[in-house]
């Protein structure tokens, strides 16, 4: 098992960031049916889904994630919801999916790790056939350079910035394919 930092806190994970993950997917699931109608039959890949609360939506849902730990209590927790799968899977690698495979990708709290940010743009543009909700967390020290490297990933993969939400936690990016 890799040595990673939310491995080593995959048990606690939960309690730690509850109060903020409820206040994040609250506010991703009032944005994206002003883009995206959700139905039972769509399916949305969650990028960096950790225990795989941000995955929780009614239709089919892939959470992708490199701690094994948190793979593997989502899987626990989500095991008798045939339309939900989760998959150890590294953000800065090729994507092991189909082209638009996913009607919608969301990523929550996680493209700050990713190490090349415009590589994996290229990667979710590629299986995603409409629209990325991204967020990510305002207080960080980096927050400037993120965002702009951000900007500059969306424009050199000919994607579309329609909106930025400011929040509290994270702010949300909503980008069209
Ligand atoms: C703050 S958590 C957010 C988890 C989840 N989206 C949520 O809102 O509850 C950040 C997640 O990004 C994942 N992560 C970090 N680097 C990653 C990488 N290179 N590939 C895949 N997942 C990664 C972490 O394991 C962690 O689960």
């Amino acid at each position: 098992m890799s040595d990673n930092y939310y491995n080593t806190i995959a048990e606690s994970y939960e309690n730690l960031y509850k109060k903020e993950q409820d206040t994040k997917l609250n506010l991703l699931k009032h944005l994206i049916p002003k883009y995206y109608h959700i139905t039972p039959n769509s399916k949305i890949l969650d990028a960096g889904c950790g225990s795989g609360f941000s995955s929780d939506f009614d239709c089919y849902v892939v959470g992708i994630d490199n701690s094994e730990q948190l793979i593997s209590r989502a899987k626990q927790k989500y095991n008798a919801n045939d339309k939900i799968s989760f998959i150890l899977s590294d953000l800065n690698k090729k994507l092991a999916f189909k082209d638009k495979e996913f009607d919608i990708t969301i990523s929550l709290s996680a493209i700050h790790h990713a190490t090349h940010l415009s590589r994996l743009l290229s990667e979710l543009k590629r299986v995603t056939k409409s629209f990325i909700f991204i967020s990510f967390p305002n207080r960080i020290t980096r927050y400037n350079d993120i965002e702009t490297t951000l900007m500059t990933a969306i424009q050199k993969n000919k994607l579309g910035l329609i909106a930025k939400i400011e929040h509290d936690v994270d702010n949300f990016f909503v980008i069209r394919i």
